[in-house]
């Protein structure tokens, strides 16, 4: 069964074709992300235009390169939320639009559910019952996932979700929007560093906080950041390091609580270079076998989507 996906919760626009909620046919995102990057970060009414103009062209593009008509796509799925009402709105109206055109079924998908599901886009298919991380710009939670249709919150952030924090401090920085991918590549620049930055440990719960993080970092700055040697990388890799710990800790934890053997992470921090290497090597240690989606899912995309829309549709 071919499902082809749409994907319009933010600033990027994707569209993907997917078999039988596994095999990727196509997967196209295009994004209006360079024309946020003057102002630090998401401008929701150019986003929603954006997504406007993009989605006609990048369907038509994930159906050509899937190398399929759209008599050939036997059911669509959309993200429903959670994400920016405009921006979404356009996904959805598309493909309402599509699916009574075509008279297909449609299937609305969570956003969050589908940064999880993009673990099972693989050959091997995790075992279930399982912990999911999903670690994002605009989410930090942990889950009880049952089955795939059967998510429990068991944990969240109390303020900035971790992709925030990364964005948040890159700005401080001066290091530009977003975040991640440069702290994230400007940490590996360093072998290591003396500064460190506390992390809230938030004891008895599984509860994130990374505010005060991100506060220390811009007092550090202020204090320490007329200096013409201001050690950006080395601040960059203790701000990672100090996230990165409290992520595995929690995550571990998680799954010690539930005794589950089976992590899933998911969201664009999980392409986090450090997250993936510290987080392998402790679940390894703790008997827990840990995913990470291919890296272009971990981002926004339509093929998780797609994939978890084939699930949904009995
Ligand atoms: O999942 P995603 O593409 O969009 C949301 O649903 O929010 O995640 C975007 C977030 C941004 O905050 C970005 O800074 C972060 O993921 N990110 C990273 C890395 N790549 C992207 N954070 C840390 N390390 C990275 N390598
Ligand atoms: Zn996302």
């Amino acid at each position: 069964m071919n499902v082809l996906g749409i994907e319009t919760s933010c600033d990027e626009t994707a569209a993907a074709v997917v078999r039988d909620g596994r095999k990727i046919l196509s997967n196209v995102v295009a994004s209006s992300l360079k024309e946020h990057q003057r102002y630090g970060g998401v401008i929701p009414e150019v986003a929603s235009r954006r997504q406007l103009e993009y989605i006609q062209p990048v369907v038509d593009e994930a159906l050509e390169k899937a190398g399929l008509s759209l008599k050939e796509i036997d059911a669509v799925a959309v993200t429903k939320g959670p994400g920016l009402i405009g921006s979404l709105l356009v996904g959805i109206s598309f493909a309402r639009a599509l699916s009574a055109a075509l008279d297909k079924p449609l299937v609305e998908i969570d956003h969050i559910k589908a940064h999880v599901y993009a673990n099972f886009l693989a050959d091997e298919q995790p075992r279930l019952p399982a912990v999911g991380l999903v670690v994002s710009g605009g989410h930090t939670d942990l889950y009880s996932v049952r089955d795939i249709q059967t998510f429990r919150r068991i944990g969240k952030t109390r303020d900035d979700a971790a992709g925030e924090a990364f964005d948040k401090v890159a700005r401080v920085l001066g290091l530009g929007y977003p975040g991640g991918p440069v702290i994230d590549r400007l940490a590996k620049s360093v072998p290591g560093t003396e500064i460190t930055f506390k992390y809230a440990a938030l004891e008895g719960t599984l509860d994130f906080s990374f505010s005060g993080v991100k506060t220390a970092v811009l007092y550090h700055r202020q204090k320490y950041g007329n200096n013409n040697h201001y050690p950006v990388a080395e601040v960059a890799r203790a701000f990672q390091e100090s996230v990165v710990a409290i992520l595995v800790i929690k995550a571990l934890r998680a799954c010690r609580k539930l005794d589950v053997r089976t992590l899933l992470v998911g969201g664009g921090v999980a392409a986090n270079s450090a997250l993936r290497q510290h987080l392998s090597a402790q679940a390894k240690e703790a008997g827990v076998k840990v995913y990470f989606p291919a890296m272009a899912l971990c981002m926004d995309n339509a093929a998780m989507i797609a994939g978890l829309g084939f699930h949904s549709l009995n």
